[in-house]
């Protein structure tokens, strides 16, 4: 190929996000022809003492969506090699099966793909073990990561710094996997390419925006993981600061990665200190029934939190980021509150406000939520709304997993959906504070049953800061008959 022949890596392949993300992704581009027999390889390294059987074997039950015939062709491309991750001997093992199947292959140039699906405490280690026994002599050499990267600013600048000595930062792909959904990388060309949204983006017509995350589930098995995190840094730090800095950032001069990249930083730094009488934290009753979890944990599942941004687009605006874990049901979207009509004549009845809601999971959608006449004789007004749910509109359409696009991206050297490091620091330093203060128990999660909204408190605070619930109304995914 015109490309050379790839070789993927995964590091930490007999592990849990290794399995469950990284190779069905890899599988469904195989089955769809982005990687291609002949031309790519598959690495997976890990600790255990493993045959390349029995990685496809633990791997097989997790590949799903194609034919039998794709499935045995694909995990034929797969090695495994066992070696530690500080160790020079397993590396250098390594390098040495890459530079076999690179030689076998014959192109003249090849791409080397490291895919860490490992705990940030082996990064730097790993890092420099590739930096010094694999790298490609004749071509690219990327390298993929997955947060956490750090805990808060000081250690996420330090593993920064650790990883920029090894690697220049077109080398490193930070993955955040919410910029690969479908609905996220759709807000791009919504309010830009829309005439209908650019004179409303803004204060002037924008009452207060959420963005809400909800799991229907717990933190089943991750305990230990989880409450060294917490909800902030597992998903509100990330995922729902990646989609802010997309609802919220200036136009970006062009497409270009950088330029977007630059437009989400400056949003970022624009972002004021966060007030405490503007978060509520939770934590589910029974979350400190896991046993890997301590007695005495304070760790937030839930947090409510808002960020007001310091620019003549935003002031006075908040956005809500809210996101829990073990709650009522499981979606998340962005929700766009406008103000109310000015001088409404159809005062008879308080209308309810124009909302536009994307829904990004489940059940892909963007409605907007508009006050129209009831039909029928009388006058009388009702909500409803002008709807795009994408299992109605693209019915043919499969929408592809996030971790599919993000690779191919990689495979591509488009950073876009990427975060940049400073980015990544100027996301640790919106949230810094306010996390030290919750280790330090100057905050506290207040109690909420599973199964729950979350603490009223949080609806309570959305209230405070403006957001008005329409009563009476609730807006259901249509299903084909
Ligand atoms: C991960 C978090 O990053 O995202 C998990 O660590 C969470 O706690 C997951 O469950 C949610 O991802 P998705 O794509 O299912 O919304």
């Amino acid at each position: 190929s015109e490309h050379g022949c790839l070789s993927v890596i995964v590091l930490g392949a007999s592990g849990d996000l290794a399995k469950k993300k990284t190779f069905p992704a890899l599988f469904h581009l195989f089955a769809q022809g982005f990687l291609q027999s002949g031309e790519v390889h598959i690495f997976g390294y890990a600790r255990s003492n493993l045959s390349d059987d029995g990685l496809r074997e633990r791997i097989r039950g997790y590949l799903k969506g194609a034919s039998e015939e794709h499935l045995s062709e694909f995990l034929q491309h797969i090695k495994y090699v066992s070696g530690s991750y500080d160790s020079g001997e397993g590396f250098e093992k390594l390098n040495k099966e890459v530079s076999e199947y690179e030689m076998s292959n014959k192109s003249e140039s090849s791409r080397r793909l490291f895919y860490l699906a490992l705990p940030p405490s082996v990064y730097p280690s790993v890092c420099k073990m590739i930096r010094t026994y694999c790298m490609n002599p004749s071509g690219w050499t990327r390298v993929i990561v997955e947060k956490p990267f750090g805990k808060d600013l000081d250690s996420a600048e330090e593993l920064s710094a650790q990883l920029g000595e090894l690697f220049d930062e077109n080398q490193l792909y930070r993955i955040d996997h919410y910029l690969g959904k479908e609905l996220v990388q759709n807000l791009l060309v919504l309010r830009f390419a829309n005439r209908l949204f650019l004179p409303l983006w803004n204060r002037d017509n924008i009452d207060n925006i959420q963005i809400v995350f909800r799991e229907d589930f717990g933190t089943d098995g991750r305990g230990g993981y989880f409450d060294q995190y917490g909800i902030i840094r597992d998903i509100i730090q990330n995922h729902l600061l990646q989609v802010f800095c997309l609802v919220a950032m200036e136009k970006p001069v062009s497409l270009k990665p950088e330029h977007i990249r630059d437009e989400k930083v400056k949003v970022l730094q624009s972002v004021n200190p966060i007030k405490h009488d503007e978060v509520v934290l939770g934590q589910y009753e029974g979350y400190k029934d896991d046993p890997t979890v301590p007695d005495d944990s304070n760790t937030p599942t839930f947090a409510s939190v808002v960020l007001r941004v310091h620019n003549e687009r935003w002031e006075g605006v908040p956005f809500i980021l809210k996101a829990g874990k073990a709650l009522s049901s499981r979606k998340a979207e962005v929700r766009v509150q406008f103000k109310d009509v000015p001088g409404d004549i159809f005062r008879c009845k308080k209308q309810g406000r124009n909302e536009f809601v994307i829904r990004l999971q489940p059940s892909e959608a963007m409605y907007m939520k508009l006050t129209v006449k009831k039909p029928g004789l009388e006058m009388a007004t009702e909500q409803s709304e002008l709807d795009l749910s994408y299992g109605m509109r693209y019915q043919n359409v499969k929408i592809p997993e996030a971790y599919e696009r993000l690779i191919l991206d990689t495979i591509r050297g488009d950073q876009q959906h990427f975060v940049r490091r400073d980015e990544l620091k100027a996301a640790w330093q919106i949230f810094t504070p306010l996390l030290h203060d919750i280790d330090a128990g100057r905050l506290k999660a207040i109690p909420y049953q599973p199964g729950s909204r979350g603490p009223k408190e949080a609806d309570e605070l959305s209230s405070r800061v403006g957001y008005v619930q329409t009563h009476g109304y609730i807006w259901i995914p249509p299903t084909l008959a």
